[in-house]
């Protein structure tokens, strides 16, 4: 496990580099009465340790380290490659990154990074080296913080390089040119390549560029990103024995699908994330637990970090509202409670100056008189209470599987509906769950054949356009041996390349869902549709329909009652073997979606937790005991029931840790 015999981690991003030296002793006097044993620090600090080409400045980092652990506050020491120097851009302009439109980014911000450029990638191991060098057995550094936010702001880079590194990559993926043109569909528009040196990057063509040749680029700058990121770590775990590498994950935001993170989850030592509150309407809270769950998920159900959250507001969305009292606890312990071995901050203390002068921070601008400082130092001492559910783990009662590389794909243009998006989908399968008080694991499609359903007796597919034609035969083993699967529409349509697989729609599902569909026939904005039931049941739905056709043994639960498909399936049950799969072919929300939900729930044989909405009950479990988290989001004292009948009380906006000793 990362970090042995340490504590749960409670601190937070740590740049002293933006405070005199006389701060730093106060910094770290601070921290000791807040409770702090982690700090991230140096992340963004290159031009500090490094201020002229091949000049170090390491005595103020010394001089930290020295104070951190004099204090017995552990290191994340981070490696600083997400910000070159000035100096650095000035004689390798060519390593600023290019958009899609041709545009060079300028100096004077941060994470303006071209992956593939070989002074970019020469400078980021040299300080790393010289990091790992100085630093590497330091008794302070308990874990290596890579970069920061690989892909935040800047992904894929449109540059000479990246063009040329693309072509290499392309030739190890297909081998031959006949290979590419007939995955991309070349014949198509008349796009086929007659030499290797004709293949571009999909920089800002006249109308949509190949959807495949998109998708072959989104996998390119990730793996140039994680080639970068493995650069590093191989350096450090070369000079810096037994300390585990990370670098922080954006798993969850709604807009942001930067990264595949299934694949960046196998080449970190520990998973870490960063989350905040969208403020977009929305329950803040369903976000949260879906970014942890997500998390633990990549960690493949064992602990991991929460490496950022805030205080109170956010800076950079239109409006930031402060977070209530005790919104903060109750954000850090729902972390907790979903496996994270802890809750760090951006940022130790809020800066002056520069671009998040504005974001919360654990020492506000306010100072140690503010309410935000007080609560930081009573959740310092809380998370320090917590310190034996170090190791024991989160269980899960129902799984979904979820893609980044589908979920680029179906973002590509021209679908049947600009309104499909995969993400709301996940959202609103992940919220009806979540308001069943159901914890979710997520897994990545490849996963869906060794799925136990003695383990997972639900497993949710909200919205899966890009399968292997494999996947079909995966799921109906996991159904056939008692699992209940519920799929949502546009799913299974697409391979890897973008391209429909052949027969009817929905080639990698068809044959466990046991139907086709014949045509997509997608509502226009602001039109609805009712769905009916046998029993009576009506349901309002939007943005799709379809004329689905069910085969033998494909029982329709739910037509649509109007409009152009009238008559047609909305809602259909497949048995097989000891379970059954379930499709919804229209788009549900709210209690009509819930509704379902319970359906597939029933079905499967899980019985939800009786409790009020907007509370959560999360259990970790392990070798110290059984913690019970009951998170108690409403605007009322509730009660829940312990296994022992015992009634216990939670306070409005608290959390309480039951804990039953193994
Ligand atoms: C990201 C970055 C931090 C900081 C925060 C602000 O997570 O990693 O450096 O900018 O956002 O919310
Ligand atoms: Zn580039």
């Amino acid at each position: 496990m990362p970090y042995d015999g340490q504590p749960l981690a409670f601190g937070g991003d740590y740049n002293p580099e933006q405070w005199p030296e006389e701060v730093w002793e106060e910094d770290v006097r601070l921290m000791r009465e807040a409770g702090v044993t982690l700090v991230s620090l140096g992340v963004f600090a290159w031009a500090r340790t490094e201020p002229r080409p091949g000049e170090y400045d390491f005595g103020w980092l010394d001089r930290v380290l020295g104070l951190l652990h004099g204090a017995g506050i552990g290191v994340a020491l981070a490696t600083p490659t997400v910000v070159p120097p000035a100096w650095f851009y000035r004689a390798h302009p060519e390593a600023l990154p290019v958009t899609r439109e041709g545009v060079r980014l300028a100096f004077g911000s941060r994470g303006a990074i071209c992956h593939s450029d070989p002074h970019y990638r020469a400078a980021a191991q040299a300080i790393t080296a010289r990091l790992g060098e100085r630093y590497g057995r330091h008794p302070a550094v308990v874990l290596w913080h890579v970069h920061n936010e690989y892909g935040a702001p800047v992904m894929s880079c449109y540059c000479a390089t990246c063009e040329r590194a693309f072509r290499n990559w392309l030739m190890d993926r297909y081998g031959t040119l006949g290979a590419l043109n007939h995955a991309w569909g070349t014949a198509f528009w008349g796009q086929q390549y007659g030499d290797w040196d004709e293949i571009g990057v999909p920089a800002a063509t006249p109308t949509v560029a190949n959807p495949a040749q998109q998708l072959d680029f989104r996998r390119f700058a990730d793996a140039q990103a994680r080639a970068g990121f493995r650069a590093e770590r191989d350096v450090l775990h070369r000079l810096s024995p037994g300390v585990p590498v990370t670098t922080n994950f954006m798993a969850a935001p709604s807009q942001c699908d930067t990264a595949d993170y299934w694949a960046w989850a196998k080449e970190v030592d520990v998973v870490t994330n960063d989350h905040y509150l969208i403020t977009d309407g929305r329950r803040t809270q369903v976000n949260l637990a879906l970014a942890a769950d997500l998390t633990r998920s990549l960690a493949g159900g064992a602990p991991w970090l929460l490496l950022e959250h805030s205080t109170s507001a956010v800076n950079w969305q239109p409006h930031n509202p402060a977070k209530e009292p005790g919104q903060m606890a109750r954000n850090s312990l729902s972390h907790v409670a979903r496996g994270s071995e802890g809750a760090m901050f951006f940022q130790w203390r809020q800066s002056r100056f520069g671009a998040e002068k504005f974001h919360s921070a654990m020492l506000p601008h306010g100072g140690t008189g503010a309410r935000v400082w007080r609560e930081v130092v009573e959740l310092g001492a809380r998370i320090g209470e917590l310190a034996d559910l170090r190791d024991t783990r989160t269980r899960a009662d129902v799984a979904m599987l979820w893609s980044w590389e589908s979920w680029w794909a179906q973002r590509l243009e021209w679908k049947p509906s600009a309104a499909l998006d995969a993400r709301e989908r996940l959202d609103a399968f992940y919220e009806a769950l979540y308001d069943r008080h159901l914890t979710v694991d997520f897994f990545p499609p490849s996963a869906a054949g060794d799925l136990d359903p003695a383990r997972y007796p639900l497993l949710v597919v909200p919205q899966l356009y890009a399968a292997p034609a494999s996947l079909s035969a995966a799921l109906e083993r996991y159904v056939s041996r008692g699992g209940t699967l519920l799929v949502s529409f546009f799913s299974g349509i697409v391979d890897e390349h973008d391209a429909v697989h052949p027969g009817p729609h929905p080639g990698a599902l068809r044959d466990v869902l046991g139907l086709t569909v014949e045509e997509f026939d997608p509502l226009l904005p602001g039109e609805r549709i009712t769905v009916t039931t046998p029993r009576g049941e009506t349901y309002e739905a939007d943005l799709w329909s379809e004329h689905v056709v069910p085969g033998d043994g494909c029982e329709t639960v739910a037509v649509f009652a109007g409009g152009r498909t009238a008559g047609r399936p909305a809602l259909t049950r497949r048995a097989l073997g000891e379970g059954a799969a379930w499709y919804l072919a229209t788009r549900l929300t709210g209690d009509a979606l819930a509704a379902v939900v319970d359906l597939a729930l029933a079905d499967a044989g899980v019985t939800p937790a009786d409790l009020p909405r907007d509370v959560e009950l999360v259990v970790r479990e392990g070798e110290s005991g059984t913690y019970r988290f009951a998170v108690n989001h409403t605007g009322g004292e509730v009660k829940v029931t312990l296994p022992d009948g015992r009634q216990a009380a939670v306070a409005t906006g608290a959390v309480e840790v039951f804990r039953e000793p193994r």
